[in-house]
Order: C-alpha cells, then sequence, then structure tokens
C-alpha cells in the first residue's frame, strides 16, 4: 500500500529544521513545527517570513504563494501537536543521545503508521530506528544546508527501513521539487564521507601553517570551482557540527585517516562554532 504524506512535523527549529519547514511549505505540505523551546519555534517563524519576503521582493515567489506558504507553518509546542502528521522529521542537535530520547517520547503520540525520519548527517540510522516503536517505518532523510536552496537530499536505509517507507520518502523528496540519492547506512553516508574529510584537511592544512584562512579559501575556491571556500563552509556548517561528524568517522571506521583536526576541536571547546556564534575561522562579530 502506498504511503502518502500530506502533513509533515519538524522536530528542531535549528538552521536545519527552519529550512525543511520553509521548502514543505512552499511545496505544498502542511508543516508542524515543533522545539522543546517555544521561543526557538517563533524565531524560525519570523525567519522564514523574512525568507519569503525577499523571495518575494525579487520576484522569485508570489505574493499568493507565499502567504499560503506561511499558512501551513502551524507551531506544534508538545509532541501531541504532531499526532496526526504523515511523516515526522527530527532534526535535532547531531547528538546521538538527544535524537534517540526524541524518538523514544515522540513514538507514543505519533499514529501507528505514521513515517519517522532523521536529518543525522552521520549517526547510524539502525541505532536511531531502534529508539522508535517502528524500525521498518523509519529512515535517514538528509538534506543540506541550505536547505531551500541545495537540490540533494539523501536517502538511507536502515537494516530494517521497509520498501513502502523508502518509496514514500522518494516520492516526498520529488514532490519538493528535489533529487534523492540512496545510501546504505555507514558512518556520514555518501556527502559527508567525502566532504568532511576535505574540511578536516583544510584545516590541518592551517593548523600546520601552509596557508592562511583567506589563502586555503580562496585557493580551494578559485582552484577548484568550490562556491565557498573549505573554512567558510566550516563556519557555515557549523564547527560543532563538523567534529561531531568526524568523531562519528573516526569511532565508526576505525582509521586513522579520519583523526579530527586538534586545531577544529580547540576551536570547538573555545566556543567558537561558526556563524551561529559569530566567530569560528571568521570573524562575524
Ligand atoms: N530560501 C530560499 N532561497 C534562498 C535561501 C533560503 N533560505 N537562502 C538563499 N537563497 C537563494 C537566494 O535568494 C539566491 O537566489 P538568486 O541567486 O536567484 O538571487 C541564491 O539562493 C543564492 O544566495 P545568495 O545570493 O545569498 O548567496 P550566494 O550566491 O553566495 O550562494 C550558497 C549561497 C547557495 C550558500 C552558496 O555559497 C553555496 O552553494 N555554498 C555551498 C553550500 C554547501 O556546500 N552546502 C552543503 C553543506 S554540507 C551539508 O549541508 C551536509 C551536512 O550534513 C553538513
Amino acid at each position: 500500500m502506498m504511503i502518502e504524506i500530506n502533513r509533515v512535523g519538524v522536530i528542531g527549529a535549528g538552521q536545519m529544521g527552519t529550512g525543511i519547514a520553509q521548502a514543505c511549505a512552499t511545496a505544498g505540505f502542511a508543516v508542524r513545527l515543533n522545539d522543546r523551546d517555544g521561543k526557538r519555534i517563533d524565531a524560525a517563524v519570523s525567519n522564514i517570513d523574512t525568507t519569503l519576503a525577499k523571495l518575494v521582493s525579487k520576484g522569485k515567489l508570489a505574493q499568493t504563494a507565499s502567504h499560503e506558504a506561511r499558512e501551513r507553518i502551524v507551531p506544534a509546542p508538545s509532541f501531541a501537536d504532531l499526532a496526526d502528521c504523515d511523516l515526522v522529521i527530527e532534526a535535532a542537535t547531531e547528538h546521538e543521545a538527544t535524537k534517540r530520547q526524541i524518538f523514544s517520547t515522540l513514538c507514543p503520540s505519533l499514529r501507528p503508521d505514521a513515517l519517522v525520519a532523521t536529518n543525522t548527517s552521520s549517526i547510524s540510522i539502525t541505532r536511531l530506528a531502534a529508539a522508535t516503536d517502528r524500525p521498518e517505518r523509519s529512515i535517514g532523510v538528509h538534506f543540506m544546508n541550505p536547505v531551500p536552496v541545495m537540490q540533494l537530499v539523501e536517502l538511507i536505509r536502515g537494516i530494517a527501513t521497509g520498501e513502502e517507507t523508502y518509496e514514500a520518502a522518494r516520492m516526498f523528496v520529488a514532490k519538493l521539487g528535489k533529487t534523492s540519492t540512496m545510501s546504505e547506512d555507514f558512518p556520514a553516508f555518501i556527502v559527508n564521507r567525502v566532504l568532511l574529510p576535505m574540511i578536516n584537511e583544510a584545516i590541518y592544512t592551517l593548523y600546520e601553517g601552509v596557508g592562511s584562512v583567506t589563502s586555503i579559501d580562496n585557493a580551494m575556491k578559485l582552484g577548484a570551482n568550490h562556491p565557498m571556500g573549505p573554512l567558510e563552509l566550516a563556519d557555515f556548517i557549523g564547527l560543532d557540527t563538523c567534529l561531531s561528524i568526524m568523531q562519528v568517522l573516526h569511532e565508526g571506521l576505525a582509521d586513522s585517516k579520519y583523526r579530527p583536526c586538534p586545531l577544529l576541536v580547540k576551536y570547538v571547546e573555545a566556543g567558537w562554532l561558526g556563524r551561529k556564534a559569530k566567530r569560528g575561522f571568521y570573524d562575524y562579530r
């Protein structure tokens, strides 16, 4: 039986959750936006208002479409508010215990046939699915940042993910106007297995004094046609997220080539987490 997705719950109103909510609403899905902190839901909705207004002023979105998209987003301060969702996407902090805790407390509030997805960028889908009451209806749906702009969504199947669940997720991504790739459940999947070691190597290049921040970024922007340099991109992703992905690769694949650069560790310890903390490899203050 085909699973139809109309109402989407999003857990976590940070950078990724906000982008996912916006992308779903503009594609016509009803959205329930949840966060344990109600103020973050309000901030996310106001960010979406600003972005939609910009798109309208640039002529990229009609005023009526913007209004309709905005009307589709409903704040959902408690998990009980997600009871009518067909799909719930968890986009909380990249921390395994937090995500497991969310799934185990969330599931009793959901319809038995609802799908659950995680936007994790590296953690095992099989392990996270084991914290739900429905591993066969669980899947990895990994969006890229900034969500409304980036074309790709990685789909990751855990060991128990059912074929119907995968098909429903694939259709959902297509309805968002995005393209999906399929990846098996290995640490950091495809994009971050390739991208993060490159970023980590750029940090080693800085650490070893091979080049300055701007030299490294300009070299990769102008020499490899990357839209952002690796250090600028690390700040954009968040240095805490970069470190946690490198730790998952290092522990999961047990290979020293994935050792997080000590400079990355030091920056995270200092609270220099990149753009969101207004300080990382660049100063945003
Ligand atoms: N909603 C809708 N549209 C948006 C938007 C949003 N939130 N944010 C930006 N845009 C649109 C802008 O309107 C703009 O459109 P036009 O060009 O038509 O005017 C377009 O996106 C580009 O935005 P900007 O002009 O502000 O900036 P830019 O040209 O410098 O591009 C960028 C910004 C798209 C982020 C570009 O620098 C880029 O592609 N960077 C690399 C991003 C990347 O690699 N992301 C993946 C990170 S890894 C990841 O996400 C996985 C993980 O798990 C860590």
